[in-house]
This record gives C-alpha cells, structure tokens and sequence, in this order.
C-alpha cells in the first residue's frame, strides 16, 4: 500500500520538493488539541522540528503554544501568528541579542539551562526595567532509550541543569530579582517509541518535586518537552502518534500539585508523518551486484538517513510493476548518500516519482546546500 498523492499535480514541479499533506496535519492538531483539553494540558509545538511558514501559520491557527530554540525561531513564531504569551525559548546558548528579542517581546518563559544564563537574563531584564519568567531546565538522567545523537536527558549530554546543582540555584535565585521562577523544564530526547522512558521521567519528576516541596519552592507549570515518537515503518497504517495513551501516561503517573499545569513540546509527533520529500529517478545504474536507483534528492535535502541512520520508507508512486530491490541513492559527491540499502519497491525507470515518507520533521528545515545545491521548495496539499 502506498500513501495518496496527486500524481499529475507534481508532473509540472521541479523535484526534488517538499509535500506536505495539511488534511492530515489539521487531523492531528485536532487530536493533539482535545487530548490536551482533556486534561487541562499545554502543548508549545518545537517549532525546531518544521518552521516552513506556511505549516507554522496552520499549527498558530490551532491556539497551541511555540517552543523555540534561538531568536529567529521566536521571530518566525510571532510572524506566524503564535501569541508571545505562549512562547517559550531554551537552548544552552542563546545570545544577549536573542534575549533580549525574547524580552522585547515578553515571551512566556524562558527555559534556562544554566547558572550563568540565568545571571545574564537578570541582568538584560535590570536593564530594560522588567522581570524575565524562567523555568529550570533540569536534567533528569533518564535514558530515553533512542540514537545517542538524539538523547538529551543523561547526565553525559550538554543540555539542562544537573540535579547536584538544584540547590544551589535555589539559593541564588531571591538574588536574582529580575527573573521569577514559574516552572521546571525537562526533555529527555526524540523518537521515543518505548514508553517507559516517559515512566521514568514521571518517578524523577515526582521525586524532585517532594524534594521541593521540602524547600518551600512551588512552580506553576511541570514542562515535559517533547519526544513522542512516530511509525517510520508503516505511515500509511500510524499516520497520527499515540496522543491518547501519551497523555493518559503521565496524567496517571505524574503528581501535579494543585494548580499546577502540564506543559508539552511536541515537534516530530505533530508534523513528520504529513510530509513527503518526492524524488525522481535520474538513472537506473547496474553495479556489479546490485541495481542503484539514483534519485535527484540527497543527503542535503534530507540529512536524516546519512546522521542518524534513520529509517524513512520509500515508495514508487509512478508504477504498479512488481517489486524489484534497489539501493536508493542521491547525487552527493559523498558516500553516506545513501536514502537506504536493498530496498523493495515497485521496478522503477528513469523519470519515476519516488516519494520518502514520514519527513515533515527535521526534513526541509536540516537541508542544507552542499555542492551548490538548490534548497528544496515545499508545496502544500491544500494549495496545489
Ligand atoms: N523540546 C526540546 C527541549 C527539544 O530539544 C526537542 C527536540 C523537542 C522539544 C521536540 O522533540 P520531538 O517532539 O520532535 O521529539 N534532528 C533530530 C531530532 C532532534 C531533536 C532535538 N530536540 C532528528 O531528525 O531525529
């Protein structure tokens, strides 16, 4: 079975292109929108995931937050229509400037990651007479058992504050008076299929806020980043990531305190499985054991295969013949260009469309422009 596209519409389009199916993403926001007000929950989209203004312009639309991760990001956020109040920005280095773009236009929350981040925003709020709102971004251990280069929650990785630190942050913060501390941040990686890394996290974060608790320090909101992971192997059956048992998880394992709200970052869960990066065949090339299928996008359009070795499935949308094995290659002067290995699909010619799934996230926004090649444009099912 392969996904539906519109064939004809793409015959007039320069590949390779971005192709984004927005009924699917209207599907999910809806799902993503009742599970959250089932629970009185807030989600901040990662606007690092896919932050093409046309897709930020429909998730804005939704009332759902931005989670951003440096000064352009909460630019293209606030352009796209997401409300200041419901951005916030993390990132283990942001910039006097981009601070001070973040207070200019006094975002919700800053997700600060370390003691001497935290003195530079209270000194550029002193100076522009205001009062920053921080949450802490903690590090809470826990192996979310994924790519090494996608975990970000162990002791070893440079993202958040280790525990060992907590107290004396506490201690420093009534110095601090231009910043309010309203929450705490964690996130502990991406494309987390096994969900009792989120189990986890619950049993460290109940942890910690009995230790809290203990100091008299109280905050509004419990930030669990994002992570919810998607089926790169069968889009076409798990178009839409398990919002429901996702929630349902940390709505039973998590103890808020009264008032105290959930927030969430999702990125990959909202937009990865309604894009497509569709790809012609160039040349059919018979190596000495194997048939390369050689498309005219690569690694620069879509770096996730050549980083991570990520699974993305490929689809011959131009033909019906049986299947035949090819490896899937781009015209990359490297040799980790490669979209994957013997991979069956549908016996294919030059000038096939071939389309790579599941690449709404961390797709068009990681393409980069090697070899002076052109960026992948992006078009919109509902506007083609
Ligand atoms: N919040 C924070 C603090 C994050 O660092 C991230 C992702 C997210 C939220 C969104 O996570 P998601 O829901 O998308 O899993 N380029 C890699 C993924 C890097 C993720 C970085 N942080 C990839 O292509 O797999």
């Amino acid at each position: 079975m392969t996904g539906t596209f519109p064939i004809a519409k793409f015959e007039n389009i320069q590949t390779p292109f971005y192709y984004y199916d927005t009924q699917l993403l209207r599907k999910t926001l809806d799902i993503v929108k009742s599970e959250t007000e089932k629970y009185n929950y807030k989600a901040h989209y990662a606007v690092k995931a896919n932050a093409n203004a046309d897709i930020l312009k429909i998730i804005a639309s939704y009332g759902i937050g931005a989670d951003c991760v440096s000064g352009n990001e909460v630019q293209a956020a606030i352009e796209a229509g997401f409300s200041p109040e419901n951005i916030v920005f993390a990132g283990v280095g942001k910039t006097d400037r981009e601070i001070n773009l973040a207070l200019n236009h006094n975002i919700f929350c800053f997700n600060a990651e370390s003691i001497p981040e935290l003195e530079v925003i209270n000194e550029l709020a002193e100076k522009k007479n205001t009062k920053a709102r921080i949450a802490l971004r903690i590090n809470p251990n826990v192996d979310a058992h994924t790519h090494h280069y996608i975990t970000t929650g162990l002791n070893e990785n440079k993202f958040g504050i280790n525990r060992e630190d907590i107290d004396g942050i506490i201690s420093l913060l009534p110095t601090l008076k231009n910043i309010e501390l309203i929450g705490l941040h964690f996130h502990i990686g991406s494309q987390i299929t096994d969900f009792s890394s989120f189990q986890d996290l619950c049993v460290r974060l109940n942890d910690l806020q009995n230790t809290l608790d203990n100091k008299g320090i109280k905050v509004k909101h419990i930030n669990i980043g994002g992570g919810l992971g998607i089926n790169y192997e069968h889009p076409n059956h798990f178009p839409i990531a398990d919002f429901e048992t996702y929630f349902r998880l940390f709505n039973q394992n998590l103890s808020l305190r009264e008032g105290q709200q959930l927030h969430c970052e999702p990125g990959r869960s909202i937009i990865a499985q309604c894009g497509s990066l569709v790809t012609r065949v160039t040349y059919i090339k018979e190596g000495a054991s194997k048939k390369f299928a050689i498309v005219d996008a690569g690694m620069t359009d879509l770096i996730r295969p050549a980083l991570y070795q990520a699974y993305h499935r490929i689809e011959n949308i131009s033909s019906q013949l049986p299947e035949d094995v090819y490896d899937v290659v781009g015209p990359i002067c490297e040799s980790a260009d490669v979209f994957q290995k013997d991979v069956r699909i549908n016996k294919t010619k030059r000038g096939d469309f071939l389309v790579l799934r599941s690449a709404g996230a961390y797709g068009e926004i990681m393409a980069f422009q090697y070899n002076l090649r052109e960026l992948p444009k992006a078009y919109l099912s509902e506007s083609l």
